[in-house]
């Protein structure tokens, strides 16, 4: 079966990978269905996309009538059936894999033949979720960057089973939303993560040794490696949890011990310090400038 043109995007999980997918694709002028995941109501999602658009208008980015049409192509829902339709879904709920087989399973049930299936997983295996399905030739890796609408890169990882005429339409279609895609062997971690997860653990342990401060490596790698966030910063504002688990989830995969969690990342998030997102993680961001974790620095 030939690929059929891909028009209409579902995004299946709306936290801050989805939504800022969601935002991409419609701004990009493609007919977009967002769908959350868990319950609550969309009316907050909605508002952070008008503001998100409205900064690009207020930037010169956007012209006032683009966001309207923007807006308009994109479907704000918790009804999973409206993904019905939609050419090709992007799943990007819980990195948990029997949740992931179970979303996949439903789209099974409602998505036509043709609809490609991809994940935004970081570091969870695509071959995995995909032969669990009834489209392994029509499933693969779409991994897009935090904060979406501002990173370019988007790592498209096929399968040995993908079909490489899906592969190359959702190649063309990551393209046309202005995007950079790169392709990358379904491998966990695929090319970013497993530079950068090592990277943000050798910090921490730099840090340990007693090498510098928290605030003097991120300064060292900002000016010295022309880094937009220095390894700490950029951890917390990825959230301490989720470097956690790609680390962990890497560690299983390679059994190579640059992958281990270190204990200052372990308890940090046992503690619930979990970066930007609690506004305490290697950084205390209560106040502003945040400064760095006053526990850290004991
Ligand atoms: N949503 C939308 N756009 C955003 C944004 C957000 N949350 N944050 C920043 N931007 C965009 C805006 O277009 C903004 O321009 P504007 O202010 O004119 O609207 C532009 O980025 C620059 O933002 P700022 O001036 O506020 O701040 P910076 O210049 O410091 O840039 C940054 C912010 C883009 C986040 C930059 O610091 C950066 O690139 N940091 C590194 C981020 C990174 O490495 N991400 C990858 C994480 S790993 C990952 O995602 C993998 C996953 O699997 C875990």
């Amino acid at each position: 079966m030939s690929a059929k043109k891909i028009e209409t995007i579902g995004v299946l999980g709306a936290g801050q990978m989805g939504l800022g997918i969601a935002q991409v694709t419609a701004k990009a002028g493609l007919k977009t269905v967002l769908v959350k995941a868990t319950p609550g109501d969309t009316d907050a999602l909605k508002k952070k996309v008008e503001g998100s658009y409205g900064r690009d208008v207020e930037k010169g980015r956007m012209e006032a009538a683009d966001r309207d049409a923007a807006l308009a192509r994109l479907e704000l829902t918790t009804e999973f059936h409206q993904l019905g339709p939609c050419d090709l879904i992007i799943e990007s709920i819980l990195e948990d894999l029997p949740t992931k087989h179970e979303a996949f399973g439903r789209l099974d049930d409602i998505c036509e033949e043709g609809t490609i299936f991809s994940s935004n997983t970081s570091t969870l295996g695509i071959t995995e979720m995909a032969v669990k399905t009834k489209r392994p030739d029509r499933f693969l890796g779409v991994h897009f960057f935090n904060p979406a609408p501002a990173m370019k890169l988007v790592e498209i990882a096929p399968t040995i089973t993908t079909d490489p005429e899906v592969t190359q339409a959702v190649h063309d279609v990551v393209a046309s939303l202005g995007k950079t895609p790169v392709l990358v062997k379904d491998s966990t971690g695929f090319v970013v993560n497993r530079l950068l997860v090592p990277y943000m653990i050798d910090a921490m342990h730099e840090w340990a040794r007693g090498t510098a401060s928290i605030q003097d490596i991120d300064t060292a790698m900002c000016n010295g490696a022309a880094h937009p966030m220095g390894p700490f910063t950029l951890a917390d504002f990825i959230g301490l949890d989720v470097v956690f688990h790609m680390a962990s989830n890497l560690l299983d995969e390679y059994q190579e011990p640059r992958f281990a969690p270190p204990p200052i990342l372990r308890r940090l998030m046992l503690t619930g310090q979990l970066g930007r997102k609690t506004k305490l993680g290697f950084y205390d961001y209560s106040s502003k400038p945040a400064g760095v974790n006053p526990s850290l620095t004991r």
